[in-house]
């Protein structure tokens, strides 16, 4: 009996060594621009098989050790680092100066081995990530690996693929931002817009200003629901230390992601507002919202120490986030409280500010307020995004605008020569509902957005001539977290819309195929189980 047992498990083994599965470039999500087939049979990639890299490019080095883990965590597959072995490798990175965009890659499987380069180092991580992704998700541990021999390319069609993240409707711990940034990288996306300040809460520790975290970081309660009068009474808090910041940012960064933090004025201020109420303009008291929404009370723009405040979180947001860019908000600003406060009315006076046809005078005082805020970080050679509110009052043509309530503000934006990325609610907004069966979803924030809609959308308007499109840096989807508390919630709202953004982002119109993707997606959300992340189904039905 014992005997028999031991053969049983002996044998599982033995057919998990004999699986030998055939790779397809032609199943990748986003979908490479070319696949050519150059010659008939097929390459092996076998356990033990050598990669070989640039030794004096520790971006290269890292990218060889991210190949080797992929092999090793998907397939069981062990590979053996040994730079500059190109005569003895099966794979061999390299930068190729003749690939034209840093983000662009070339894969080469021959006879011999696979070839993989990149214009820079970016490139050849998004070669191995098509590379690990033409293989079945469901293969479990293999002895190899079949490439057909084919020469695949690819340059993303964007040079801003964002996806947004907010941690402060509802908090979430470091290892679930390390997971979504893997996804990030999984999907061929580079930039992460960190929503770090709200009125719901402050989560970025300031060392000059303690209490931002210690009082803002915390609400003794939500609003029930939808309904802003009944509360639940469970507290919400947490911060990222700047260990952590820096460490998340490193993590980003090391899979070519970089991290956008946004602190959000004038409004969305109503945290920092508690711990500051004479930064307000009625004085306060103020508390740590527990409604989602708008909220009048905002940052008082006729008091100086509002700046010294805002320079003095921008010092240090300067100092734990390399980003070229710093996004300042801007959105849903009400200035109701401006129109009454003898502040206010002073600093407008002061700047000869007056209403005219388009703008009134708070409007132009909102545009002072983004603009002082615009030099200060241009004093630390940094630029600003803000949100298309920004756009009201006039705002100099260096801000980058954020077109979210639809993509009029970027069509306009693009017109007025501002950069632009394209983030419109009705196709980018992952907390919107993405089935149209709400009573058995989730809650979700009123809005549809299904896969479909994601897919189809398209940042270059028929309307903008070709100077305005040069200005369409690229597009984002938001995940706003007023309804969703848990990792496993928010990546079934962000999966697979990701998948769907990913070839918006990489794919030019004319290799865009909703069949064909839809086709690819039901094998590539294996991928998704494989690595335990929650996904919606809907799109199976
Ligand atoms: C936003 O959704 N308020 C930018
Ligand atoms: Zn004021």
């Amino acid at each position: 009996m014992k005997k028999l047992t031991i053969i049983a498990a002996a044998a599982a083994i033995c057919s998990g060594c004999g699986n030998q599965p055939v790779a397809d470039f032609g199943t990748v999500i986003p979908l490479p621009e070319r696949i050519e087939q150059i010659a008939d049979g097929q390459f092996v990639l076998k356990n033990g098989a050598v990669v070989s890299y640039d030794s004096g490019d520790s971006a290269m080095a890292r990218n060889a050790a991210f190949l080797a883990d992929f092999m090793k965590s998907d397939l069981g597959l062990k590979l053996r680092l040994e730079p500059e072995k190109r005569e003895t490798a099966a794979v061999v990175l390299s930068v190729d100066t003749l690939i034209s965009n840093p983000e662009g890659y070339e894969i080469t499987v021959g006879q011999d081995g696979i070839s993989i380069s990149g214009g820079a180092p970016g490139g050849v991580f998004y070669g191995i990530q098509t590379l690990r992704k033409a293989v079945p998700a469901q293969t479990g541990r293999c002895s190899g690996v079949e490439f057909p021999l084919v020469k695949v390319s690819a340059s993303p069609r964007f040079w801003y693929r964002g996806m947004h993240s907010d941690v402060v409707r509802h908090w979430f711990p470091v290892e679930y931002m390390k997971k979504y940034i893997d996804l990030m990288a999984f999907h061929g996306m580079n930039t992460l817009h960190w929503h770090l300040s709200d009125d719901q809460g402050w989560r970025i520790e300031i060392k000059r200003y303690p209490e931002l975290t210690e009082k803002g970081s915390y609400r003794d309660g939500t609003m029930a629901g939808r309904d802003t009068s009944v509360f639940d009474n469970v507290p919400v808090s947490g911060y990222f230390t700047q260990n952590e910041i820096r460490e998340v940012v490193e993590y980003a960064a090391d899979r070519y992601i970089t991290i956008i933090p946004e602190i959000d004025v004038p409004g969305h201020m109503m945290a920092a507002l508690h711990c500051y109420p004479e930064l307000g303009c009625t004085g306060g008291p103020y508390e740590v919202s527990k409604i989602w929404g708008v909220m009048p009370d905002i940052l008082c723009a006729g008091n100086e120490d509002t700046f010294t405040l805002l320079e003095g979180v921008f010092d240090e947001v300067c100092c734990l986030f390399p980003s070229e860019y710093i996004h300042i908000g801007g959105d849903e600003a009400p200035r109701t409280r401006w129109e009454h406060c003898p502040k206010c009315q002073a600093r407008i006076k002061a700047e000869g500010l007056v209403d005219d046809a388009s703008s009134s005078a708070e409007a132009k005082l909102q545009s002072y307020f983004m603009t002082r805020v615009e030099e200060y970080l241009a004093s630390k050679g940094r630029k600003i995004i803000g949100w298309d509110e920004i756009l009201e009052g006039g705002v100099s043509q260096s801000a980058t605008i954020m077109s979210w309530r639809g993509v009029a503000g970027g069509l306009e934006a693009s017109r007025r020569g501002h950069d632009v990325i394209m983030t419109p609610c009705d196709y980018m907004y992952f907390d919107y509902y993405q089935s149209d069966d709400f009573d058995n979803e989730p809650m979700a924030m009123t809005g549809y957005v299904p896969l479909e809609k994601v897919y189809g959308f398209d940042p270059i308007l028929p309307e903008m001539a070709a100077e305005e499109a040069s200005h369409i840096l690229g597009v984002q989807a938001n995940l706003w977290a007023e309804y969703i508390s848990t990792p496993e919630h928010a990546f079934y709202m962000a999966l697979p819309r990701m998948a769907a953004l990913s070839e918006v982002q990489w794919l030019y119109p004319d290799r865009k195929d909703w069949n064909s993707f839809t086709g690819r997606l039901s094998s590539f959300v294996k991928f998704y189980d494989r690595d335990g992340y929650n996904y919606a189904r809907n799109h199976l039905d």
